[in-house]
């Protein structure tokens, strides 16, 4: 339990684990007399009906989802769940290079104002996602023909002009990501074909040009299964470290699974840690129909498994990430309804802590156990 919460919150949550509805809860936690802070009888005449502890509320780092604006502006229950449960978003996709800047001479902000405005309306900080990627690029980059200095303005011009635009009013952005293979070399891109292996310092340095007061991050995946890219990853940061390349905080995306050990996801953690750099858990999710059985339905023991694996990552974030280097955890949009993974593996998954009607999973409480 947060200690913000002290001995109200304990006590709220053992009355609440009773199984009573909250107006009951309410009026038996007064009267065990809970904790030792005196307690007026009359508030429980005045005190307006309670509702149980949020994520937001709850964790001691800020507690994240990527978010999506059709969903934000056309479903309430999206709508409701992102604001009460989240104190921080992240673009899914609005402000990926495809979408924010769809011809050479056009950007398009729509997506991205619906998130900041509502991130703003909400109390909540927004990350960026993404500046630089292999993939979700407009026709106008993949058909993009220059010498190499044509290919230098493309890119920085892309980087400076989305950064910049909101100011300081995003608080993180992701610079590059995915930029190495499993093998931990960098990834054929046409970023790597047309810059040289050099283009992600270079990325970095022209966004803290631009826009100094935005703290920037290095997104990748699969820290928890390739030591060879967390590796790479690592190395990333020490060489920028020594270089003097101006990078804030590393992602780990984190699509994981019920079946990966804690073992590896800690090792993840800790090794990410130990750079010094803040670190993002910014792309959670864990699948649980890992054979991609035809037909699956979420079983019991299933959704039990995958509340342990949300809980078992976020003790591990809790514990092996320094406070002063928590920039929080992120999950990759709310509902399994909403996942991407359906599409890509062509197989029903429940990946996400909300089911597709945005009540609770036990996945949900396993974010919770984590804080013990
Ligand atoms: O919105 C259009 C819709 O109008 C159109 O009819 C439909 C037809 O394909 O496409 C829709 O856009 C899709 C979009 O998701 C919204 O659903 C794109 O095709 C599809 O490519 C896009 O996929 C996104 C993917 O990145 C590629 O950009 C996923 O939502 C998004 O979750 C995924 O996120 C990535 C992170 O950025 C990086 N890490 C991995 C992660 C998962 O792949």
């Amino acid at each position: 339990m947060n200690s913000r919460f002290g001995w109200f919150g304990s006590c709220w949550l053992s009355v609440k684990n009773r199984q009573f509805d909250s107006g009951i809860a309410l009026v038996v936690l007064v009267m065990l007399g809970c904790g030792s802070a005196p307690i007026d009888p009359t508030l429980t005449t005045t005190i307006p009906p309670t509702t149980a502890i949020t994520l937001r509320e709850a964790l001691p780092f800020p507690i994240g989802a990527a978010v999506n604006p059709n969903l934000i502006t056309g479903t309430v229950a999206y709508r409701q769940v992102a604001s009460k449960e989240f104190n921080s978003i992240t673009s899914e996709n609005h402000l990926k290079m495809g979408n924010v800047h769809p011809a050479q001479d056009r950007y398009d902000w729509t997506g991205s104002d619906v998130l900041l405005n509502f991130a703003e309306q909400n109390k909540q900080r927004m990350h960026g996602h993404v500046l630089i990627w292999h993939q979700s690029l407009p026709a106008w980059v993949t058909n993009f023909q220059g010498d190499s200095l044509a290919w230098e303005a493309m890119f920085k011009t892309h980087i400076q002009t989305v950064i910049a635009h909101y100011k300081d009013r995003l608080a993180s952005f992701d610079v590059v990501n995915e930029a190495f293979a499993d093998d931990g070399t960098l990834r054929p891109s046409i970023w790597l074909t047309h810059l040289g292996p050099d283009y992600i310092a270079r990325a970095f340095q022209y966004a803290h040009a631009a826009n100094p007061g935005v703290k920037l991050f290095y997104n990748e995946y699969g820290h928890e299964y390739s030591t060879k890219r967390l590796a790479a990853t690592v190395a990333l940061a020490a060489d920028f470290k020594r270089r003097g390349i101006p990078i804030d905080g590393l992602g780990l995306q984190m699509h994981t699974n019920i079946g990966q050990t804690n073992a590896n996801i800690e090792n993840a953690i800790r090794q990410t840690a130990a750079t010094g750099l803040l670190v993002h858990v910014s792309e959670l999710d864990v699948r649980v129909n890992q054979a991609k059985v035809a037909g699956y339905v979420l079983t019991a023991a299933d959704a039990q498994l995958q509340r342990q694996k949300f809980a078992s990552i976020v003790r591990a974030y809790r514990t092996l990430v320094p406070a002063a280097q928590q920039h929080g955890i992120t999950t990759w949009n709310l509902g399994d309804g909403d996942s991407w993974i359906p599409s890509f593996c062509s197989c029903q998954d429940f990946p996400l802590p909300f089911d597709k009607l945005y009540a609770k999973k036990p996945a949900y409480d396993g974010i919770l156990d984590g804080l013990k």
